[in-house]
């Protein structure tokens, strides 16, 4: 048998443009408690909804790097923006120069995954960024799974704002949630299931089930994400060795922490520590 020692095991990194990603973290600390978090929102630079894919990229990227400098072995892009724009240039490009026991993962592939289980009609819809829609990431997996099946598509430029400025719960969201849902339903009226393709929507849910009819399911992809991160790290031993174990979570933003404590502790239901780093120095 192989004696391994002197592992540098590592925090597990989870990155988001912002607030959006602590949803998909809140379901990951539930499913693996022991596992050690880092939290990072680029806060300073968000929303990337509508940036052009060098921007998001590059900021992805810098946000990949500093995971690497905290120790982290696996970072993932709770962003599906940073998913749909940067993962596969990041995985295919930077990752195979930098080391081999360093991966960054996605949340499209496991939100694709659900959906094709989960839908009747096989009349499935995705609501996201800009940047998201455009990129056909869901379009792409999806035929790539079961190319039956129909996705109808639609932006939602407003959402991703009113989350980070607190507005998700007060009478002028409605608004927005109501016309983004009236179009896509308007697109195929034989839609049975939903997908929330951005990490920020969750937040929305409320208002999104409200205005949907009653006989279409809303998905939510933070815990299938963490479900599947728990499945990688079972078929993925040698990565599972990597990650230290001590329930140690660390919150860091790019712009204010009281500012990010403030509204993080929402997105968690408890108050949290925040320190601010800075991704752009070189
Ligand atoms: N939470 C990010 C996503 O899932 C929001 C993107 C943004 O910054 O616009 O797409």
């Amino acid at each position: 048998m192989a004696i391994i020692k002197n592992l540098n095991l590592g925090p597990i990194g989870i990155f988001d443009s912002g607030y959006g990603g602590l949803t998909v973290l809140s379901e990951i600390k539930k499913l693996m408690p022991q596992y050690d978090f880092i939290y990072l929102g680029d806060n300073a630079r968000a929303p990337y909804g509508n940036r052009s894919y060098e921007l998001v990229y590059e900021f992805t990227l810098q946000a990949v790097k500093w995971f690497f400098q905290q120790g982290c072995h696996i970072v993932i892009l709770a962003c599906n923006t940073a998913s749909s724009k940067a993962l596969r240039d990041i995985q295919q490009k930077y990752l195979p120069d930098v080391n081999s026991n360093k991966r960054v993962l996605g949340v499209i592939r496991p939100t694709a995954e659900a959906i094709t289980k989960l839908t009747k009609t096989g009349h499935v819809a995705v609501l996201g960024t800009e940047n998201t829609i455009q990129s056909k990431s869901y379009e792409k997996e999806i035929e790539k799974l079961n190319p039956d099946l129909q996705l109808t598509s639609e932006a939602c430029p407003m959402w991703v704002p009113i989350v980070e400025n607190k507005e998700y719960d007060k009478p002028g969201a409605d608004y927005f949630v109501k016309q983004h849902l009236d179009n896509l339903l308007s697109k195929d009226e034989k839609i049975d299931t939903i997908i929330l393709g951005c990490t920020h929507y969750p937040l929305l849910l409320q208002k999104i089930i409200q205005y949907t009819p009653k006989n279409i399911s809303i998905i939510s992809q933070d815990t299938y994400v963490a479900e599947s991160l728990r499945d990688y790290l079972y078929r993925h031993p040698e990565m599972d060795l990597l990650c230290s174990k001590n329930a140690r979570r660390r919150y860091c933003t790019t712009e204010s922490a009281e500012k990010f404590g403030d509204l993080a502790s929402l997105f968690l239901k408890e108050s949290i520590e925040v320190e601010k780093i800075n991704l752009d120095k070189k």
